[in-house]
């Protein structure tokens, strides 16, 4: 598919842009549209050359597997196997957080085109919390997979306009709802076979996810990389390279170079701009260091600071209790993973 242009954004309450959405998916072409965590690029995930379309318009690698959403939790019988299907803990996790941030992956049946899994025998599942999310799986009738609305390696974008600056002519297509209110994308739990372990921190807070089904077991960064293959590659880069620095430090502005800050709080600002800066554009996560407000800025926080002209970004990390930790996951990701736009 070529690009296409120009592109509309469209609003995601209304039933006609739903209808020619859910239209679009069903013939083949990937649309963005909005979830709780963060924007998705959608396509039919039963259509093996609609979801080649959405690798090709991210430059996401095919060895990268995409997330299928569900209107409802029913909907898994169909895409898993029978054994995994069956697990009483995944019937509890549904029960307790669904629809939401939380993704399983389970062991796949063979309807599930190789090109979703990356040709991993197991396929990853969540049924979104959004209204628009939820209208148009209900329109498209389809399981749809989407991967986060990006190119592949940036920042996640938590608003329409995030998804058009990146994505802009490649899409023709994009619903509107606002900014997302969970920020980080969804906390991915490995279940297949038996298994429970961490895969990605996110807007689901792990310790919630421990209250039911017990102990997850947490992968060395090692071994991340076989066990979820998206994960071993640098990612959240912004177009500006970005420091993780202590909570106490002073940085300071090298010569004439133009400092940005991502403080963590009000306070850390001020710790930040007492004996260091000067700093040119300032984002500050939460004004009291909530974690769970922090995530919901952060991405629109790092694509500000993207755009203000900075040579730049020093972060200050934040406590690492409940969603916390999917934000230092995003903070350390993209420290490493800062490369030219
Ligand atoms: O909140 C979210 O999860 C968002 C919204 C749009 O739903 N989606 C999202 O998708 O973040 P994406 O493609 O950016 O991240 C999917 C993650 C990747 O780390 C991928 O490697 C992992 O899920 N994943 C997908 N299928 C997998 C599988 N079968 N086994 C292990 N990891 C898998
Ligand atoms: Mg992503």
């Amino acid at each position: 598919m070529g690009r296409v242009s120009p592109v509309r954004i469209l609003p995601g309450d209304d039933p006609t842009a739903i209808d020619e959405a859910a239209r679009r998916l069903r013939s083949g072409e990937p649309v963005a549209f909005p979830t709780e965590t963060v924007y998705g690029l959608g396509a039919d995930a039963l259509d093996p050359v609609a979801v080649a379309r959405v690798f090709a318009i991210k430059g996401r690698p095919r060895f990268d597997p995409l997330i299928v959403h569900l209107a409802e939790a029913t909907g898994l019988d169909r895409l898993a196997e029978a054994e995994d299907a069956a697990d009483p803990r995944l019937d509890a996790l549904a029960e307790r957080f669904w629809p939401g941030p939380l993704t399983v992956v389970v062991r796949k049946r063979p309807i599930v085109p190789g090109i979703v899994t990356a040709g991993l025998d197991t396929v990853a599942i969540r049924v979104p919390d959004h209204p628009v999310a939820q209208a148009l799986l209900a329109a498209a009738g389809v399981p749809i997979a989407a991967p986060s609305a990006n190119r592949f390696g940036r920042v996640s974008p938590t608003t329409a306009r995030h998804v058009a600056r990146q994505l802009g002519e490649r899409v023709a297509l994009i619903l509107d709802g606002g900014p997302c209110r969970i920020g980080v994308e969804s906390t991915v739990v490995l279940l297949a076979a038996g298994q429970a372990t961490l895969l990605r921190p996110g807007g689901l807070a792990v310790e919630a996810i421990e209250d039911v089904i017990g102990p997850l077991t947490v992968p060395e960064p090692a071994t991340l990389g076989s066990l979820s293959p998206g994960r071993s590659t640098a990612h959240y880069a912004p177009a500006v390279p970005l420091e993780l620095v202590r909570p106490a430090a002073t940085p300071v502005a090298r010569d004439d170079e133009r400092l940005g800050l991502l403080a963590a709080s009000d306070a850390g600002r001020r710790v930040a701009e007492g004996a260091g800066g000067p700093f040119v554009a300032v984002e500050v996560l939460a004004p009291d260091g909530d974690p769970v407000r922090s995530a919901a800025r952060l991405f629109d926080a790092l694509h500000r600071l993207e755009a203000a002209g900075i040579d730049r970004i020093v972060a200050q990390p934040v406590d690492e209790a409940g969603l916390g930790r999917a934000v230092m996951d995003r903070l350390r990701r993209a420290a490493r993973a800062t490369m030219p736009m």
